[in-house]
């Protein structure tokens, strides 16, 4: 297996304490998502996938599974697989086992300790597959390795995390990949759908408390992390329906008037303010067809559950 380091990816631990002072500062205080994922936030995010309530996963893979042949199809021999963001590269095996003969799976994930683990598996169970691990940002980063010309390049974003970044970090994130992925290209890319609320809110606060913890986690985290004198208990877990913006929101709503510090900065913050972790946005498909034309994609394929809780689409380099 091969790593790569991109030298851009952002400045760990520093960028989290930057984000964490301003993100507090702000009148509408946020933190940006990627900050959930430590070691302790991804295993509760793990299980937070098996939730009954948590439909997103099991969705996904259930569409995945329906389609991978027919994609594998269009797609042909020898692809280059690249997974953006690849957490547990779990899904990325349902194509790698569907493709024929597949080349090479390039996983880019933020985290290297988080590639490492979860890619050494995957290198002993696919023997003829080139496994390349690289750490970077590949939202904002500029992210390189050697794509050998003569693969089929396909890029991976599953999981609906296109729902947590904005239209901007869309646009951008598309464009980029267009670029690094080239001319014959495809993309497959994973997008949650609106629903009732009736069911999103569940689905962003379980009833075995699972998501509390994943967002909680945060605060720990800042504790642990950056000095913090966070009491978690004066916070609880709170997940909002934005219907003007299509999206669930997950705050930490302060229980009570409270001061705390982090790395020596002291915050305040009134009973029933909040700390804004994530944004989860629920796509249309007019809007994903618009998305993807603008941003250097043709839409070939769109497959949904019978439901239509979630899309699985594949998409062509325009
Ligand atoms: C991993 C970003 C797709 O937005 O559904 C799950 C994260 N947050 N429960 C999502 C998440 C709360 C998840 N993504």
């Amino acid at each position: 297996m091969n790593y790569y380091n991109d030298q851009s990816t952002k400045n760990y631990p520093h960028a989290f304490l930057n984000d964490v002072l301003t993100g507090l500062s702000r009148s509408e205080r946020y933190i940006p998502p990627c900050w959930l994922y430590d070691d302790v936030g991804s295993k509760i995010f793990e299980l937070i996938t098996d939730l009954p309530e948590y439909y997103v996963t099991r969705t996904e893979m259930s569409i995945f599974h329906k389609i991978s042949s027919d994609f594998a199809q269009i797609i042909g021999p020898n692809a280059s697989l690249v997974e953006y963001g690849a957490g547990g590269a779990v899904k990325a095996r349902i194509f790698l086992d569907a493709f024929i003969d597949p080349a090479k799976y390039v996983a880019i994930d933020i985290s290297f300790d988080h590639l490492e683990k979860s890619l050494n598996e995957l290198d002993l169970d696919y023997p003829d597959l080139h496994v390349h691990a690289l750490a970077g940002d590949f939202i904002s980063g500029t992210i390189q390795t050697n794509l050998e010309h003569e693969t089929q390049r396909v890029g991976f974003f599953p999981g609906s995390t296109i729902g947590n970044l904005t239209d901007e970090e869309i646009s951008q994130f598309l464009r980029r990949a267009r670029n690094y992925l080239g001319e014959e290209a495809y993309f497959i890319l994973g997008a949650d759908l609106k629903k009732s609320p009736d069911i999103l809110i569940p689905a962003y606060d379980d009833a075995q408390g699972v998501t509390a913890d994943f967002n909680m986690n945060l605060l720990n985290r800042i504790n642990r992390e950056l000095d913090g004198t966070i009491n978690p208990e004066r916070f609880s877990h709170k997940a909002v329906w934005n219907e003007e913006l299509s999206r669930i929101e997950m705050h930490l709503e302060s229980l009570q008037d409270q001061t705390f510090e982090v790395a020596g900065q002291t915050f305040d913050i009134a009973q029933g303010d909040t700390i804004h972790t994530e944004n989860s946005r629920k796509f249309q498909r007019a809007e994903l067809d618009e998305i993807i034309a603008k941003n250097g994609w043709e839409m070939i394929r769109y497959e949904t559950d019978q439901d239509a809780h979630f899309a699985v689409m594949l998409l062509k380099a325009a």
